[in-house]
Formats: C-alpha cells, sequence, structure tokens
C-alpha cells in the first residue's frame, strides 16, 4: 500500500503573523504539518497541489522550503494560479523533476498506479489552462509505466462545481483531461485544489476530488467569492494493486475566525 498526502492552498505570506481573510495562514499551515507528522509519519508522498503562496514571493517559499525539510525527499508538486513558476523552480530545485517543455510536472509509480501531476499554472489568470500536449504527454508516460491504474493531481478542477463564482474561475482545457477519463478506464482518481472546500464528482471511472485548504476555506454558494469560517485539512490518499481509498483529516482543535 502506498499513502499519499495531499495538501493544497497553502497561500503562504511573507510576514510572518499576516492573515489571509483573518486566517493565520503560516501558523493553521504548521498546525497541518504538526498533525500529519503525528497521524502519518510513515506515508510514502506528499503532493502539494499549488497555491504554495499567496504572494508569490521568493521569502514565502524559502519558509516553505524549510517547513517541509522532513517531506523533501517525497515531495512532489505542480503549479497554481497563486504561484511563480520560475521562483516555484528557484526555491524547490533539489525536489522538482526536470521537465523540458516548461512546465512543473511529476510521475511516480505507486503499487499498481501510475500517479502524475499535471501543471494548470496560466500566467496571469486566476482560471487555468490544459493543452492537448500535456496530456498527451502524459498518456504517454502512464503506458510507459505499465501500471493498471492512473491517478491524476492537478490544482484546478476539470469539471464544474456547480457554483457560479468558482465555475467562472475554472480550467480551460478540461475537456482533454474529461475525454482522457471517459475513454480510458485506468485512470480512477483526479485530486484537485483550487475552490478550497471538499467535493467529489465522477468523470468516467475516475472520482475527482477537492481537498479543502490548509488554511482559507471557501463555499461554492452564492454568486461571488464566498469565504467560509472551516477547519484546514488534508487528504489521505491509500493507493492498493486492487484500488484507492481516500479521506479528508481536518484540524478541527484550532479556533478558527469567522468568514
Ligand atoms: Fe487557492
Amino acid at each position: 500500500m502506498t499513502r499519499i498526502i495531499q495538501i493544497t492552498d497553502l497561500h503562504v505570506l511573507q510576514e510572518a503573523d499576516a492573515r489571509l481573510k483573518g486566517v493565520p495562514v503560516r501558523y493553521f499551515l504548521e498546525r497541518v504539518i504538526d498533525h500529519i507528522s503525528e497521524h502519518q509519519p510513515d506515508c510514502d508522498a506528499m503532493v502539494i497541489t499549488g497555491d504554495h503562496t499567496h504572494d508569490e514571493l521568493e521569502t514565502s517559499y524559502r519558509y516553505l522550503h524549510q517547513l517541509l525539510t522532513p517531506w523533501r525527499d517525497r515531495l512532489y508538486q505542480v503549479p497554481g494560479n497563486h504561484d511563480d513558476r520560475d521562483v516555484l523552480r528557484t526555491v524547490f530545485a533539489d525536489c522538482l523533476q526536470p521537465n523540458e517543455h516548461g512546465f512543473i510536472e511529476f510521475s511516480f509509480a505507486a503499487d499498481g498506479w501510475h500517479c502524475l501531476g499535471l501543471d494548470t499554472h496560466h500566467p496571469g489568470e486566476v482560471s487555468g489552462m490544459l493543452t492537448e500536449a500535456q496530456i498527451r504527454r502524459a498518456r504517454c508516460t502512464a503506458e510507459e509505466s505499465g501500471q493498471p491504474r492512473i491517478a491524476v493531481f492537478c490544482h484546478h478542477p476539470p469539471v464544474p462545481m456547480q457554483s457560479v463564482w468558482m465555475d467562472s474561475i475554472g480550467l480551460s482545457g478540461a475537456e482533454f483531461l474529461a475525454d482522457w477519463c471517459h475513454s480510458d478506464p485506468r485512470v480512477q482518481l483526479v485530486c484537485c485544489g483550487h475552490v478550497h472546500h471538499e467535493s467529489e464528482h465522477r468523470v468516467g471511472e475516475a472520482s475527482v476530488l477537492t481537498t479543502p485548504s490548509t488554511g482559507v476555506q471557501f463555499s461554492p454558494e452564492g454568486d461571488v467569492p464566498n469565504f467560509v469560517a472551516d477547519y484546514p485539512g488534508y487528504r489521505v490518499i491509500e493507493l492498493t494493486p486492487a484500488g484507492a481509498s481516500t479521506r479528508v483529516c481536518r484540524i478541527s482543535e484550532l479556533s478558527i475566525p469567522e468568514g
């Protein structure tokens, strides 16, 4: 069994005590990391599905690099809209896999699964972008791996959230990933961030899951960005040759500011 921890939408700020929508983002993230260290010390991989920082400053990435020292030998990352690829590459040079196409993506094998990260960052935009060429290359590496099941990790979910405001910052090119899910039953898991809340959808044989932020939480309700008081969290993903099971853990001992 391979146990993967997904953390997402960290939105770290340069100033140690700075708050985002009332949430002390570094303090909450550190409590999430404490919880993972205590409850999942033997996990095999940690995946960050983007929005590492809110301000995209090198100081913020360096803080994160330091905080994640115990996980750096099993850390896999894709960028979100709140990321700067160049700074991320510079600071996490010891963690990222080489990519000749300019993306920050990854792949690794795990107990009958091919896990791969897709870069949906679209510079200057809150929404994301996926190209047909990215999916074509992903399908090739999945084919080469020969694994019978495939798990995809990316920042922007490839499905509508049935939310006016969230769907206005969705993923252009989502159809390329959806087509892959529909045509290849080996794609069974797609784990995303971006929407700062937990949800589950289905595309073909794939469960498309979104995961709470380690800091600020959103609600899909309403027509404009909707911040809500909820506990930060992360996702545990357990992969075996027979399938996958996942669950979200929330850090419920924190006191959270009103949304
Ligand atoms: Fe985010």
